[in-house]
Protein backbone atom coordinates (compact mmCIF):
# COMPACT_ATOMS: atom_id res chain seq x y z
CA UNK A 1 0.00 0.00 0.00
CA UNK A 2 1.47 3.32 -0.88
CA UNK A 3 2.26 6.12 1.84
CA UNK A 4 -1.48 7.98 2.75
CA UNK A 5 -2.71 10.43 0.55
CA UNK A 6 -3.89 14.22 2.29
CA UNK A 7 -5.63 15.99 -0.46
CA UNK A 8 -6.62 19.60 0.23
CA UNK A 9 -9.84 20.11 -2.05
CA UNK A 10 -9.67 23.92 -2.00
CA UNK A 11 -13.21 24.05 -4.73
CA UNK A 12 -13.69 27.10 -5.69
CA UNK A 13 -11.52 29.32 -3.04
CA UNK A 14 -9.17 31.53 -2.71
CA UNK A 15 -6.97 34.05 -4.69
CA UNK A 16 -3.38 33.81 -5.61
CA UNK A 17 -2.54 36.69 -2.57
CA UNK A 18 -4.59 34.37 -0.56
CA UNK A 19 -2.87 30.66 -1.68
CA UNK A 20 0.74 32.06 -1.41
CA UNK A 21 -0.23 33.62 2.51
CA UNK A 22 -1.67 29.14 2.76
CA UNK A 23 1.98 28.08 1.98
CA UNK A 24 4.02 30.37 3.68
CA UNK A 25 1.98 29.38 6.85
CA UNK A 26 2.49 25.13 5.67
CA UNK A 27 6.13 26.30 5.27
CA UNK A 28 6.55 26.69 8.66
CA UNK A 29 5.82 22.93 9.42
CA UNK A 30 8.24 20.08 9.24
CA UNK A 31 7.02 18.13 5.76
CA UNK A 32 5.74 14.60 7.17
CA UNK A 33 7.61 11.63 5.65
CA UNK A 34 5.24 8.71 5.62
CA UNK A 35 1.89 10.56 3.96
CA UNK A 36 1.62 13.04 0.91
CA UNK A 37 -0.19 16.05 1.42
CA UNK A 38 -1.46 17.54 -1.78
CA UNK A 39 -3.29 20.95 -2.33
CA UNK A 40 -5.82 20.80 -5.12
CA UNK A 41 -6.72 24.67 -5.62
CA UNK A 42 -8.56 26.02 -8.88
CA UNK A 43 -6.95 26.11 -11.76
CA UNK A 44 -5.89 29.98 -11.82
CA UNK A 45 -3.47 29.77 -8.79
CA UNK A 46 -2.22 26.33 -9.69
CA UNK A 47 1.33 28.15 -10.66
CA UNK A 48 1.53 29.70 -6.87
CA UNK A 49 2.53 26.53 -5.75
CA UNK A 50 5.14 25.68 -8.18
CA UNK A 51 8.28 25.17 -6.92
CA UNK A 52 7.17 25.09 -3.08
CA UNK A 53 7.92 21.67 -2.27
CA UNK A 54 4.18 20.53 -2.03
CA UNK A 55 2.91 18.14 -4.48
CA UNK A 56 -0.16 19.56 -6.42
CA UNK A 57 -3.35 19.21 -8.71
CA UNK A 58 -5.88 20.43 -10.19
CA UNK A 59 -10.06 19.76 -9.74
CA UNK A 60 -11.28 18.57 -12.77
CA UNK A 61 -9.95 18.37 -16.94
CA UNK A 62 -11.64 17.81 -19.93
CA UNK A 63 -10.91 14.13 -21.41
CA UNK A 64 -9.58 15.62 -24.85
CA UNK A 65 -6.08 16.91 -25.85
CA UNK A 66 -7.19 20.10 -27.35
CA UNK A 67 -9.69 21.65 -29.26
CA UNK A 68 -13.02 24.06 -29.73
CA UNK A 69 -14.16 23.13 -25.87
CA UNK A 70 -14.57 26.60 -24.78
CA UNK A 71 -13.41 27.14 -20.56
CA UNK A 72 -11.93 23.57 -20.86
CA UNK A 73 -8.64 22.47 -19.89
CA UNK A 74 -6.44 19.34 -21.01
CA UNK A 75 -4.35 17.03 -18.95
CA UNK A 76 -0.90 17.96 -20.94
CA UNK A 77 -1.88 21.70 -19.60
CA UNK A 78 -2.11 20.45 -16.23
CA UNK A 79 1.08 18.51 -16.26
CA UNK A 80 2.49 21.74 -17.97
CA UNK A 81 1.12 23.63 -14.80
CA UNK A 82 3.10 21.18 -12.90
CA UNK A 83 0.04 19.21 -11.49
CA UNK A 84 0.78 15.46 -10.67
CA UNK A 85 -2.56 14.84 -9.29
CA UNK A 86 -5.80 15.16 -10.62
CA UNK A 87 -9.31 15.38 -8.93
CA UNK A 88 -11.83 13.39 -11.20
CA UNK A 89 -16.11 12.95 -11.00
CA UNK A 90 -15.85 14.69 -7.80
CA UNK A 91 -19.71 14.87 -6.38
CA UNK A 92 -20.46 18.76 -7.45
CA UNK A 93 -19.42 17.89 -11.14
CA UNK A 94 -21.68 14.80 -11.35
CA UNK A 95 -24.22 16.67 -9.68
CA UNK A 96 -24.19 20.46 -11.38
CA UNK A 97 -22.33 19.87 -14.28
CA UNK A 98 -23.71 16.73 -16.03
CA UNK A 99 -20.59 14.34 -15.14
CA UNK A 100 -21.65 10.96 -15.52
CA UNK A 101 -19.30 7.48 -15.16
CA UNK A 102 -18.72 7.38 -18.98
CA UNK A 103 -17.46 10.93 -18.72
CA UNK A 104 -14.90 9.83 -15.60
CA UNK A 105 -13.58 6.82 -17.68
CA UNK A 106 -13.02 9.05 -20.47
CA UNK A 107 -11.14 11.08 -18.05
CA UNK A 108 -9.24 8.96 -15.91
CA UNK A 109 -7.95 7.09 -19.30
CA UNK A 110 -6.81 10.89 -20.43
CA UNK A 111 -4.87 11.50 -16.98
CA UNK A 112 -3.17 8.60 -16.95
CA UNK A 113 -1.78 8.83 -20.51
CA UNK A 114 -0.38 11.98 -19.51
CA UNK A 115 1.09 10.77 -16.19
CA UNK A 116 -1.20 12.47 -14.21
CA UNK A 117 -2.61 10.22 -10.81
CA UNK A 118 -6.31 10.26 -11.28
CA UNK A 119 -8.48 10.40 -7.90
CA UNK A 120 -11.74 9.37 -8.91
CA UNK A 121 -14.42 10.50 -6.66
CA UNK A 122 -17.33 8.06 -6.21
CA UNK A 123 -20.59 8.46 -4.20
CA UNK A 124 -21.09 5.13 -4.01
CA UNK A 125 -19.59 1.18 -4.62
CA UNK A 126 -21.85 1.17 -8.12
CA UNK A 127 -19.75 4.07 -9.55
CA UNK A 128 -16.45 1.88 -8.63
CA UNK A 129 -17.16 0.90 -12.32
CA UNK A 130 -15.23 -1.79 -14.11
CA UNK A 131 -13.35 1.12 -16.26
CA UNK A 132 -11.77 2.10 -13.21
CA UNK A 133 -10.59 -1.45 -12.07
CA UNK A 134 -7.10 -2.46 -12.88
CA UNK A 135 -6.18 1.00 -13.10
CA UNK A 136 -3.19 3.07 -11.52
CA UNK A 137 -5.97 5.71 -9.80
CA UNK A 138 -6.90 6.62 -6.32
CA UNK A 139 -10.40 6.62 -5.41
CA UNK A 140 -12.42 8.84 -2.73
CA UNK A 141 -15.47 7.63 -1.62
CA UNK A 142 -17.37 10.58 -0.13
CA UNK A 143 -20.64 10.38 0.43
CA UNK A 144 -22.90 12.92 -0.37
CA UNK A 145 -24.82 13.76 3.14
CA UNK A 146 -21.44 14.33 4.46
CA UNK A 147 -20.20 16.70 1.62
CA UNK A 148 -19.80 20.50 3.43
CA UNK A 149 -22.74 19.20 6.14
CA UNK A 150 -20.58 18.74 9.16
CA UNK A 151 -21.84 14.84 9.08
CA UNK A 152 -19.05 12.96 8.58
CA UNK A 153 -19.41 9.35 8.20
CA UNK A 154 -18.32 7.09 11.65
CA UNK A 155 -15.25 4.94 10.97
CA UNK A 156 -17.19 2.13 10.49
CA UNK A 157 -19.59 3.03 7.97
CA UNK A 158 -16.64 4.53 6.25
CA UNK A 159 -14.45 1.06 6.75
CA UNK A 160 -17.94 -1.03 5.69
CA UNK A 161 -17.88 1.05 2.43
CA UNK A 162 -14.09 1.15 1.86
CA UNK A 163 -13.96 -2.91 2.22
CA UNK A 164 -17.09 -3.25 -0.61
CA UNK A 165 -14.73 -1.16 -2.47
CA UNK A 166 -11.09 -2.61 -1.59
CA UNK A 167 -12.74 -6.29 -3.05
CA UNK A 168 -13.28 -4.79 -6.63
CA UNK A 169 -10.57 -2.48 -6.62
CA UNK A 170 -7.46 -4.94 -4.65
CA UNK A 171 -4.87 -4.32 -2.59
CA UNK A 172 -2.92 -1.48 -4.31
CA UNK A 173 -5.44 1.13 -4.89
CA UNK A 174 -5.29 3.88 -2.57
CA UNK A 175 -8.79 4.68 -0.82
CA UNK A 176 -9.33 8.12 0.36
CA UNK A 177 -12.14 9.00 2.58
CA UNK A 178 -14.15 12.53 1.63
CA UNK A 179 -17.16 14.35 3.33
CA UNK A 180 -16.49 16.75 6.73
CA UNK A 181 -13.38 15.40 7.43
CA UNK A 182 -11.84 17.70 10.57
CA UNK A 183 -8.85 17.77 13.04
CA UNK A 184 -11.30 15.75 15.22
CA UNK A 185 -12.24 12.97 13.28
CA UNK A 186 -9.13 12.37 11.05
CA UNK A 187 -7.05 10.21 13.21
CA UNK A 188 -10.14 8.07 13.32
CA UNK A 189 -10.98 7.41 10.00
CA UNK A 190 -7.35 6.91 9.21
CA UNK A 191 -6.92 4.21 11.61
CA UNK A 192 -9.68 2.11 9.78
CA UNK A 193 -7.29 -0.77 7.45
CA UNK A 194 -9.32 0.59 4.19
CA UNK A 195 -9.03 3.67 4.42
CA UNK A 196 -5.87 5.23 3.03
CA UNK A 197 -6.40 8.71 3.04
CA UNK A 198 -8.79 11.92 3.35
CA UNK A 199 -10.29 14.46 0.69
CA UNK A 200 -10.73 17.35 2.99
CA UNK A 201 -12.64 20.35 1.55
CA UNK A 202 -13.96 23.25 4.15
CA UNK A 203 -11.02 22.57 6.58
CA UNK A 204 -8.27 22.62 4.11
CA UNK A 205 -8.31 25.82 3.20
CA UNK A 206 -7.37 26.81 6.76
CA UNK A 207 -3.31 25.98 6.95
CA UNK A 208 -3.20 25.33 10.66
CA UNK A 209 -6.74 23.23 10.11
CA UNK A 210 -5.53 21.42 7.41
CA UNK A 211 -1.80 20.28 9.07
CA UNK A 212 -3.67 18.97 11.72
CA UNK A 213 -5.66 16.90 9.55
CA UNK A 214 -1.91 16.19 7.96
CA UNK A 215 -1.23 15.04 11.21
CA UNK A 216 -3.85 12.90 11.97
P1 LIG B 1 -15.97 18.86 2.91
O1 LIG B 1 -15.80 18.57 1.35
O2 LIG B 1 -14.71 18.40 3.59
O3 LIG B 1 -16.16 20.36 3.00
O4 LIG B 1 -17.17 18.10 3.37
C1 LIG B 1 -15.18 17.40 0.90
C2 LIG B 1 -15.24 17.33 -0.60
O5 LIG B 1 -16.26 17.71 -1.19
O6 LIG B 1 -14.25 16.91 -1.25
Amino acid sequence: MPKALIVANWKMHKTATEAAAFVQALQQYPQPEDRTMIICPPFTILGVLRNQGVPYGAQNMHWEEKGAFTGEVSASMLVDQGCSYVIIGHSERREHFGETDGTVAKKVDAALANNLMPIVCVRSVEEVTPDLVGKEIAIAYEPVWAIGTGKAATPEQAQEVHAQIRKLVGPDVSILYGGSVTADNAGSLMAQPDVNGLLVGGASLDADQFWKIVNY
